[in-house]
């Protein structure tokens, strides 16, 4: 476990170079011959979406004031709280998606993983899943899933996404929460262990999947997470695993940990109270509304925490050898 004042320390000691160059220097504008990605999780709340609205705006006004040509956005799951009436012809799908965040100003694909909220039956006729896979797969839509788990590239990086709604038995009396399969839970980490394990030419390799493994928020550390993937970013080095789920943003690090945890879950729903503060585990841990913007170079990946009012609360940056740099 690393605090806040133990990672700046460490960090001072790591490289003198990096302490009188990055730390207290004002956040560095985003560098637009960089490629880019903008990501939120947590995000279709139902019915009133006003902090949606202001995340998805404030995430607009970023991405102009930037001049920010995105490769893509990334969409770390909970898409639909409540039901989704309608299934792929659900008013939602134009409403909180397509308009929210128009191609116009986010160009490229979106690129959508599974939360929890999207497992559920809402209405009891509606698999909000399969619904989420059919929407994506009938084209014409920049929505972009085409199974539970896959990969894809951009550039400079290796994307692995993941499914991280690990089995368990629905509780009694509740008939919308649903689960994947143990047996597709098995599939899933046979797969994910062999696609780490194949080589790949781009410099960093992402995993994004909506639980995060380890969390300063109110769900906290997550066990079949850490004793099944855990183990195999550590192995591969993996730098950067990306989550939501936890409504806030988070960057947390571990002494020696070659993965730098990032949550981003604050898209829109409602915000609840963190169980850890940054000072006791970190180096960041928010709650508010708000995205991160990640840029990538061949050399560093940089990312910013960006809140609801456009200004970046925290950033860092990940080299191609491990070294992480706080901008702030
Ligand atoms: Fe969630």
């Amino acid at each position: 476990m690393t605090t806040r004042r133990q990672f700046l320390r460490s960090t001072f000691a790591f490289s003198a170079l990096a302490a009188s160059s990055s730390f207290g220097r004002a956040f560095a504008a985003p560098d637009r011959a960089a490629h880019h990605v903008l990501m939120f999780g947590d995000w279709g709340r139902e019915k009133v979406y006003d902090g949606q609205r202001s995340v998805a705006n404030a995430m607009a006004q970023y991405a102009t004031r930037n001049h920010l040509k995105t490769d893509a956005i990334f969409m770390l799951g909970d898409a639909w709280y409540g039901p989704l009436d309608g299934g792929v012809d659900s008013p939602r799908f134009h409403d909180q998606f397509e308009s929210m965040y128009p191609a116009s100003v986010f160009p490229g694909k979106a690129y959508s993983i599974m939360g929890n909220h999207d497992y559920q039956h809402m209405p009891q006729n509606v698999n909000k899943r399969d619904t989420e896979l059919a929407y994506s797969a009938r084209g014409n839509t920049r929505w972009t899933q085409p199974s539970l788990w896959y990969t894809f590239d951009l550039p400079h990086m290796h994307v692995i996404a993941l499914d991280s709604n690990v089995y368990h038995p629905i509780k009694e009396g509740n008939a919308v929460d649903f689960t994947l399969t143990p047996q597709e839970q098995a599939q899933q980490l046979a797969w994910f262990e062999d696609e780490l394990a194949k080589p790949t030419k781009a410099p960093f390799t992402v995993v994004m999947g909506h639980h995060p493994i380890y969390s300063d928020g109110p769900h906290g550390d997550h066990k079949t997470l850490i004793a099944e993937w855990e183990p195999l970013l550590r192995k591969h080095k993996v730098p950067l695993y990306l989550a939501g789920h936890d409504h806030d943003l988070q960057h947390l690090e571990f002494e020696g940990h070659p993965t730098s945890f990032v949550c981003s879950g604050a898209g829109g729903a409602d915000l609840y109270d963190l169980r850890i503060t940054q000072d006791q585990r970190g180096p960041y841990a928010k709650k508010v509304y708000g995205f991160t913007h990640m840029e990538s170079t061949p050399d560093k990946l940089t990312l910013r925490h960006v809140g609801a009012d456009g200004n970046v609360l925290h950033a860092f940056t990940k080299s191609h050898d491990g070294t992480i740099n706080v901008l702030s």
